[in-house]
């Protein structure tokens, strides 16, 4: 029978690996997304904006504005590649919906990107900030048969809609951000449009 010295031994040892996993995973979480350290050349310190927002609750909304707009590069990207690398008999119609598709996603990328300057972040701004900070996985494989493409894309659009969904219940909450949470929702709603369409589109 073990000793209640060994056991308190263990126990404790058992929770002292559990909150550093913990902790660690947290990190992991705060990482992703966040370009938190980043800092303008030149400027000892930028002004923090004065607009009713705590500076945590910021720092919570660049985390997630990042990390949304990182999901959103990596979209864009491989709705361009579709756009240019499809062939067919359907080219004509796929190559004018990646198109407005491609484009409608450079628009939202850019007010995103500004939303976090304007709550006081530094937007991503690198290929590798892209890649690192998003949860979509980008396809770099073989160019998909037309159909293939629009199943791919739509299970694009639909984890991004639950990583906006996710964002939007965050920054909601307690009204901590309801200007992010606003932006966020119209693109919710955009988003549920497109995947909407697409899932249409892959019927047969
Ligand atoms: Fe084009």
């Amino acid at each position: 029978m073990m000793s209640l010295q060994k056991y308190l031994f263990r126990a404790l040892l058992l929770s002292f690996f559990v909150s550093y996993a913990d902790d660690a995973n947290k990190n992991v979480l705060l990482d992703k997304g966040a370009n938190m350290d980043k800092k303008h050349a030149g400027l000892e310190q930028e002004r923090e904006p004065s607009i009713g927002i705590s500076s945590q609750d910021r720092n919570a909304s660049i985390k997630l504005l990042n990390s949304i707009l990182a999901d959103m590069f990596v979209l864009y990207v491989q709705t361009l590649n579709y756009h240019w690398n499809l062939v067919g008999p359907q080219f004509n119609d796929y190559h004018a919906l990646f198109d407005a598709q491609y484009r409608a996603l450079f628009d939202e990328i850019d007010k995103i990107a500004e939303r976090v300057r304007v709550v006081g972040g530094i937007a991503h701004g690198s290929m590798s900030e892209m890649i690192a900070g998003a949860s979509l996985q980008e396809d770099s494989g073989d160019i998909p048969a037309p159909r293939q493409m629009v199943v791919n894309l739509l299970k694009q659009h639909e984890k991004l809609i639950k990583n906006l969904r996710h964002a939007i219940n965050e920054t909601a909450k307690n009204e901590r951000d309801m200007g992010t949470s606003d932006l966020l929702t119209g693109l919710l709603v955009a988003h549920e449009k497109t995947a909407w369409m697409l899932r249409a589109l892959a019927e047969r």
